[in-house]
C-alpha cells in the first residue's frame, strides 16, 4: 500500500523541482550598480580596456565562452537572481533587453567605475556611476510605457537593488601610481572620508529614485587580492599593509552611513553586506573551503599570476573550484557561491541588519 503513496511523492518532488529550477515570471525585478564585481557585460558594448569579453573568461559558464563577467563562470548577481529564482539580468546596453524582458530587472554596472568620476579615467569609456543611475531612470520610463506608470513604480519599490562600488576608489585611483593626485590631495583618513560622504549622496539618490531594498558591499581585503601581493612585492603572501588599511577604514564608515540613512528613512531599507568578513575567513582559511590557494590567481602570470590581464597567453589552472581567485582581481565562482550564500542566510557578523532569507520572508508578507 505504501507503492502509491512513495510514487505521488516522487512526482510532486519532480514537479516541485522543475518549477524551482525554472525561471518564474512573477520573481521579484532585481537591479545591479557598481564595478567588475558585479557588471554582467556593459563594458562589451563601450570602448574600454576594461573588458572580460575574450576566452578564458566564461570558461565554467553553461555556454563556456566569455559573457563580460569578471568570472570563470557565474557572478555574484547571477547568484542572486538565482536565489530569487530569476533569471540572470541583461546589461543594461543590451540589445536583448526589450519588451517583457524590462521586467526581470536590469544590470547597469560597470568594469572600472567607483564612487568618484575621477576613478577608472584609465578605462576611458566607461558608465560611472550618476551615468548608471540616469539609465535607471530613463528604465523606468521604458518600463512605465510598457506597463503603466503605476506598475513601473511598483515594480521598482518592490524590486531587490544590489551596488557595490568603492575598491576601485582606492586600487584604481588613491593606490593606483605613487603620488597619485588624490593621495597628493587627501591622507588616506580623509580621503576615505571623502569617498564615503560622497557614496550616502548616491545612495540616497537611489532611494529618491524609487528603490527600497538595496544590499550595499563593502570593499573585500583590498591588500590580499593577488594583483596587489604581485604588484607589490609580497613576499610570502602577506596581505598589502595600506591597502588592508584603507578596507579597515571603508567598511565601518560604510555602515554607519547606512544606519544613518535607515534611521533617517525609518525604515531597514539598505542593508550592508560585510564583503571584508566574508573574504577573510576563506582568505586566512582556504582549506577549510575547499581551496588549495587564496593567495595564487587561477588566471594570470607573474608572482601569484597576479601581473596584468587573464587573456589566452596566461597560465590556467586546470580546476577552478580549488582557487579563491579567478583572475587578479576577481574572486572564482566557487569563491562567490560562498559569498552568496552568507548574503543568503549569514549572520549580523556578514549581514547588518539581516539577511536576504530574511528580507525574501519580510517582504512576502508585505
Ligand atoms: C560626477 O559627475 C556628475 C556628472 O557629470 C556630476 O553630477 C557629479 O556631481 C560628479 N561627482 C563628483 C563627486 O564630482
Ligand atoms: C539568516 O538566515 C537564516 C535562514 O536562512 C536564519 O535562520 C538566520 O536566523 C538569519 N540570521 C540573521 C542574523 O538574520
Amino acid at each position: 500500500m505504501a507503492g502509491p503513496k512513495f510514487m505521488w511523492v516522487i512526482v510532486v518532488g519532480l514537479a516541485l523541482g522543475v518549477v524551482c529550477s525554472v525561471p518564474r515570471a512573477d520573481a521579484r525585478a532585481f537591479f545591479v550598480f557598481g564595478d567588475s564585481l558585479v557588471d554582467n557585460g556593459n563594458n562589451n558594448y563601450l570602448a574600454t580596456t576594461a573588458r572580460a569579453d575574450s576566452p578564458p573568461y566564461g570558461i565554467d559558464y553553461p555556454t563556456h565562452r566569455p559573457t563580460g563577467r569578471f568570472s570563470n563562470g557565474y557572478n555574484i548577481p547571477d547568484l542572486i537572481s538565482q536565489s530569487l529564482g530569476a533569471e540572470s539580468t541583461l546589461p543594461y546596453l543590451s540589445p536583448e533587453l526589450t519588451g517583457q524582458k524590462l521586467l526581470v530587472g536590469a544590470n547597469f554596472a560597470s568594469a572600472g567605475i567607483g564612487v568618484l568620476n575621477d576613478t577608472g579615467i584609465q578605462f576611458v569609456n566607461i558608465i560611472r556611476i550618476t551615468q548608471q543611475m540616469q539609465y535607471f531612470q530613463q528604465y523606468q520610463q521604458r518600463v512605465a510605457s510598457l506597463v503603466g506608470t503605476a506598475q513601473a513604480k511598483k515594480l521598482v519599490s518592490q524590486a531587490l537593488v544590489l551596488i557595490t562600488l568603492g575598491g576601485n576608489d582606492f586600487v584604481n585611483n588613491y593606490f593606483l601610481v605613487p603620488y597619485s593626485a588624490r593621495s597628493r590631495q587627501y591622507n588616506l583618513p580623509d580621503y576615505v572620508r571623502y569617498v564615503i560622504s560622497e557614496y550616502q549622496k548616491i545612495l540616497q539618490r537611489l532611494y529618491d529614485l524609487g528603490a527600497r531594498r538595496v544590499l550595499v558591499t563593502g570593499t573585500g581585503p583590498l591588500g590580499c587580492v593577488p594583483a596587489e601581493l604581485g604588484m607589490r612585492g609580497s613576499r610570502n603572501g602577506e596581505c598589502v599593509p595600506e591597502l588592508q588599511k584603507a578596507a579597515a577604514l571603508f567598511n565601518p564608515q560604510l555602515i554607519q552611513i547606512i544606519n544613518n540613512l535607515n534611521q533617517k528613512i525609518g525604515s531597514n531599507v539598505f542593508v550592508a553586506v560585510n564583503a571584508q568578513e566574508m573574504h577573510n575567513d576563506f582568505i586566512s582559511n582556504p582549506q577549510a573551503y575547499g581551496f588549495v590557494t587564496s593567495k595564487i590567481a587561477c588566471c594570470g602570470q607573474g608572482p601569484y599570476n597576479g601581473i596584468g590581464l587573464c587573456t589566452a597567453a596566461s597560465n590556467l589552472c586546470p580546476n577552478r573550484d580549488l582557487y579563491a581567485f579567478w583572475d587578479p582581481f576577481h574572486p572564482s565562482e566557487k569563491a562567490n557561491r560562498l559569498i552568496v550564500r552568507q548574503i543568503l542566510s549569514g549572520s549580523t557578523k556578514y549581514m547588518n541588519p539581516m539577511n536576504l532569507s530574511t528580507i525574501m520572508a519580510l517582504d512576502s508578507m508585505a
